[in-house]
C-alpha cells in the first residue's frame, strides 16, 4: 500500500467507526428514577399491555407535562432526543433484544398481575436508559422452580435442551472451548455439573504445557501474564508445593558467591518480583539482617 491509499483506508475505517458509534445513540433520553419519584408516576402510566406486548410511550404522553412544539424544532427537543435522533428527523431506533433471547419464548400476558420489578429489578432507580437490560435467565428461575411455575427448558426455549450440545460445541470443542473469548461460565452450568469441568481439567493439559521448558521456564512467564487462567485447573497449593523445591538456578555453584554477575544478588536486582513467587521477604531478611552488604 502506498501512503495515500493507506490514508484513505484509515479515514474510511474511522468514518465507519464514527457511523457505527453514532448509530447506537439514535434514540430517547429518559430518567426513570426522576419521573417515578418526583412525579409520583407508576409503570402503567407509560407502559401498558397492548396486543400481548408491553408498549413504549409516545410523545403525547410526555406532552402532558412538557411543552413540545413539534412544528418548531429547537434546542429544547434535545432534552429528550439524542443529537443523532434530531439529525434523522427525530426518528427513534428501538433497542434490539440481546442475542441470547433469540431462542426464548416470552410474553407479558403469562405474567399479568405480577409486579414489574420481580423481573425488571432496579428500574425505579435507573437514571438513564443505557443501564437498563432485560432480565437474565436466573431471574426467571426465581419463580420457575417447579413450585410456582415449571422449570423444564422447553417452558421457555424453542431449541435449547440440556442434553443437546449447543451450536458452539462443533469440531474439536473439547480442545478449543478454552479459547472462546471470556464465556460466561454460569451459562455452561445450565447444562453441565461443575465437577465435569474439574474432572477433565485435572488430567488433560493445555497445549502450551507440552513445550520442553514448560516446567522450568515458560510456565512462569505465562503465569505472570495471566494467573487467572491457571486457577481454572490448578489450586494455589499445587503451585506452592512445587515452589518449595529449589529451582535449577539455585543449584549453580556460584548462586551464593560474591560474584554479583551470576549470583542471587544480580538475579534479585534484575527481577525481584520473580523471587517473591516462592519467597517471603522475611526469608531474605534472615541473612540480610546480619550480613553487612558490600556497596556495588
Ligand atoms: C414517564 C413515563 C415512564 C414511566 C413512568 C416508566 N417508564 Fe419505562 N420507559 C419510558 C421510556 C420513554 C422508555 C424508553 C423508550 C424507548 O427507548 O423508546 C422506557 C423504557 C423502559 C424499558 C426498556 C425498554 C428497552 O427495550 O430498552 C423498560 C424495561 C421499562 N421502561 C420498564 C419500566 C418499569 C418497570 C417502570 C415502572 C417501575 C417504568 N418503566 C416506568 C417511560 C416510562
Ligand atoms: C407527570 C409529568 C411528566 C411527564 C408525563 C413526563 N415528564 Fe419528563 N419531567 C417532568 C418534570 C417536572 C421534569 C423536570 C423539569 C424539567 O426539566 O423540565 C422532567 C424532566 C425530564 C427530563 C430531564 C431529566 C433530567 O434527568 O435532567 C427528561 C429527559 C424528561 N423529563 C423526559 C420525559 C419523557 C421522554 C417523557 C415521556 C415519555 C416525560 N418526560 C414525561 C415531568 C414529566
Ligand atoms: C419530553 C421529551 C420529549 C421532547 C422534549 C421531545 N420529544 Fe419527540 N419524542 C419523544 C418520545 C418519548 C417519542 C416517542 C418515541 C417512540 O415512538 O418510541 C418522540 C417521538 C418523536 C417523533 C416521532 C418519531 C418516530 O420515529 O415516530 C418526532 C417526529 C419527534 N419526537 C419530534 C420532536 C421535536 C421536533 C421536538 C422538539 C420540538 C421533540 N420531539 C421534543 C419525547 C420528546
Ligand atoms: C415475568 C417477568 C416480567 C415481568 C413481571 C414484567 N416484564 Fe417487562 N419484560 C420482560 C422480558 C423478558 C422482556 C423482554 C422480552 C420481550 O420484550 O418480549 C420485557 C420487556 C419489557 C419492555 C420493553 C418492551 C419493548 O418492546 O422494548 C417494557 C417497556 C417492559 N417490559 C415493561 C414492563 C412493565 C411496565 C411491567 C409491569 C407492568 C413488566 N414489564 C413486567 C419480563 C417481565
Ligand atoms: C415472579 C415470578 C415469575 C418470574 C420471575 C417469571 N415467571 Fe414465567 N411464569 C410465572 C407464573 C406463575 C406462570 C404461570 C404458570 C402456570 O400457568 O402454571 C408463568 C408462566 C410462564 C410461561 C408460560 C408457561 C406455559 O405453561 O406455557 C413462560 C413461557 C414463562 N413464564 C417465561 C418466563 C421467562 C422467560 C421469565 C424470565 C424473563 C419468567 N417467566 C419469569 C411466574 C414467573
Ligand atoms: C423460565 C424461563 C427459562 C427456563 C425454564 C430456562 N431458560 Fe434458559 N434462558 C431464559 C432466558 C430469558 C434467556 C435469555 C437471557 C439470558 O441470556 O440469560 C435464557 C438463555 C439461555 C442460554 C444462553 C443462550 C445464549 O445464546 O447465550 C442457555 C444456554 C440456556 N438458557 C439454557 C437453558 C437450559 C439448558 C434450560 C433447562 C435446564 C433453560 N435454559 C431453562 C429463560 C429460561
Ligand atoms: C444447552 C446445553 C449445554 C450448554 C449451555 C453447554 N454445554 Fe457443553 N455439552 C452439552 C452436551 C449435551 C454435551 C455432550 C455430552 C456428552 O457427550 O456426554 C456437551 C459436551 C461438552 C464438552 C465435551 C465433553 C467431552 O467429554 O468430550 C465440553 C468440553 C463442554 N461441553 C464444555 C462446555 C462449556 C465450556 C460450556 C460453556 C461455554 C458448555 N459446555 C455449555 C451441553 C451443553
Ligand atoms: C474433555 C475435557 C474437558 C472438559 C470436560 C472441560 N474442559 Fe475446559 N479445557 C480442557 C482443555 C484440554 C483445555 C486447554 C485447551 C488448550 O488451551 O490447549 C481447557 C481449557 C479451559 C479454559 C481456558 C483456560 C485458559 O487457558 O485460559 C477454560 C476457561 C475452561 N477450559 C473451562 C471449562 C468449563 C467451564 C468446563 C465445564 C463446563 C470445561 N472447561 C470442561 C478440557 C476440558
Ligand atoms: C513442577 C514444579 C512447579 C510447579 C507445579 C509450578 N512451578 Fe512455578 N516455578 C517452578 C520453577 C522450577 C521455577 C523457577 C524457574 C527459574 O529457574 O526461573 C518457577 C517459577 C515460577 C514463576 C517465576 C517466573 C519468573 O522467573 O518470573 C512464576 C510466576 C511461577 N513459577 C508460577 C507458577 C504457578 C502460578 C504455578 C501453578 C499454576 C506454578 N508456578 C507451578 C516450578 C514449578
Ligand atoms: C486446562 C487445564 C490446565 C490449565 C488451564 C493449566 N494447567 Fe498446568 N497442568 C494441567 C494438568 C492436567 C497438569 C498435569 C498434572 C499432573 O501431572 O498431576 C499440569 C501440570 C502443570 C505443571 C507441572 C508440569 C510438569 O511437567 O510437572 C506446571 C508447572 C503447570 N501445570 C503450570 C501451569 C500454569 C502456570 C498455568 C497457567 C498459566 C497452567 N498450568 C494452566 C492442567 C492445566
Ligand atoms: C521456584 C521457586 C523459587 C524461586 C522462583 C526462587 N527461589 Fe530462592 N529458594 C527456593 C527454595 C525452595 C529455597 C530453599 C529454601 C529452604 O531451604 O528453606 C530457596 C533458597 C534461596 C536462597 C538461600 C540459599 C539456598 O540456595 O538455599 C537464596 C539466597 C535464594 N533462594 C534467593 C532467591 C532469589 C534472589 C530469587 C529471585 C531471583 C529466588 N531465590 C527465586 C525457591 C525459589
Ligand atoms: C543464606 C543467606 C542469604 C539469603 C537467604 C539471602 N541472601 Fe542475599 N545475600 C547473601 C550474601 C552472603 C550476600 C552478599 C553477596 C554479594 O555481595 O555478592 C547477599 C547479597 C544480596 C544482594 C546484593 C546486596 C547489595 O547491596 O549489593 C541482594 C540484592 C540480595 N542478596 C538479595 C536477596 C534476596 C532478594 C533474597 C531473598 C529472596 C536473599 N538475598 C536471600 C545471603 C543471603
Amino acid at each position: 500500500m502506498n501512503m495515500n491509499k493507506k490514508l484513505v483506508f484509515i479515514l474510511l475505517a474511522l468514518a465507519f467507526i464514527v457511523v457505527v458509534s453514532c448509530k447506537q445513540e439514535t434514540g430517547i433520553k429518559f430518567n426513570h428514577k426522576f419521573h417515578i419519584e418526583e412525579n409520583d408516576m407508576s409503570c402503567e402510566d407509560c407502559h401498558t399491555l397492548t396486543d400481548g406486548k408491553m408498549s413504549l410511550p409516545s410523545m403525547d404522553k410526555c406532552s402532558e407535562c412538557h411543552d413540545i412544539d413539534v412544528d418548531n424544532p429547537s434546542e429544547e427537543c434535545l432534552l429528550c432526543h439524542t443529537p443523532q435522533s434530531a439529525k434523522e428527523d427525530y426518528s427513534i431506533e428501538q433497542k434490539a433484544l440481546p442475542k441470547s433471547y433469540a431462542d426464548v419464548t416470552f410474553s407479558h400476558e403469562f405474567h399479568e398481575g405480577i409486579e414489574c420489578n420481580s423481573c425488571h429489578k432496579g428500574i425505579e432507580n435507573s437514571t438513564d436508559l443505557k443501564s437498563i437490560t432485560v432480565p437474565k435467565m436466573p431471574v426467571c428461575l426465581e419463580c420457575h422452580n417447579d413450585e410456582e411455575a415449571p422449570k423444564s427448558c422447553d417452558t421457555c426455549h424453542k431449541e435449547i435442551r440440556k442434553d443437546v450440545p449447543p451450536a458452539s460445541h462443533k469440531g474439536d470443542w473439547a480442545q478449543w472451548h478454552g479459547k472462546e473469548a471470556d464465556f460466561d461460565k454460569a451459562v455452561c452450568l445450565y447444562c453441565h455439573q461443575k465437577n465435569m469441568c474439574s474432572n477433565c481439567h485435572q488430567t488433560q493439559k493445555p497445549r502450551d504445557h507440552l513445550t520442553f521448558v514448560w516446567k522450568t521456564e515458560d510456565h512462569g512467564v505465562e503465569a505472570t501474564h495471566d494467573r487467572r487462567k491457571c486457577a481454572e485447573c490448578h489450586t494455589a497449593g499445587y503451585c506452592s508445593d512445587c515452589h518449595r523445591q529449589k529451582p535449577p538456578s539455585h543449584k549453580r555453584g556460584d548462586w551464593m558467591a560474591f560474584d554479583r554477575h551470576n549470583g542471587h544478588a544480580e538475579a534479585a536486582r534484575r527481577n525481584f518480583r520473580s523471587c517473591k513467587v516462592c519467597h517471603e521477604t522475611a526469608e531474605c531478611a534472615k541473612c540480610h539482617q546480619t550480613i553487612i552488604m558490600r556497596q556495588p
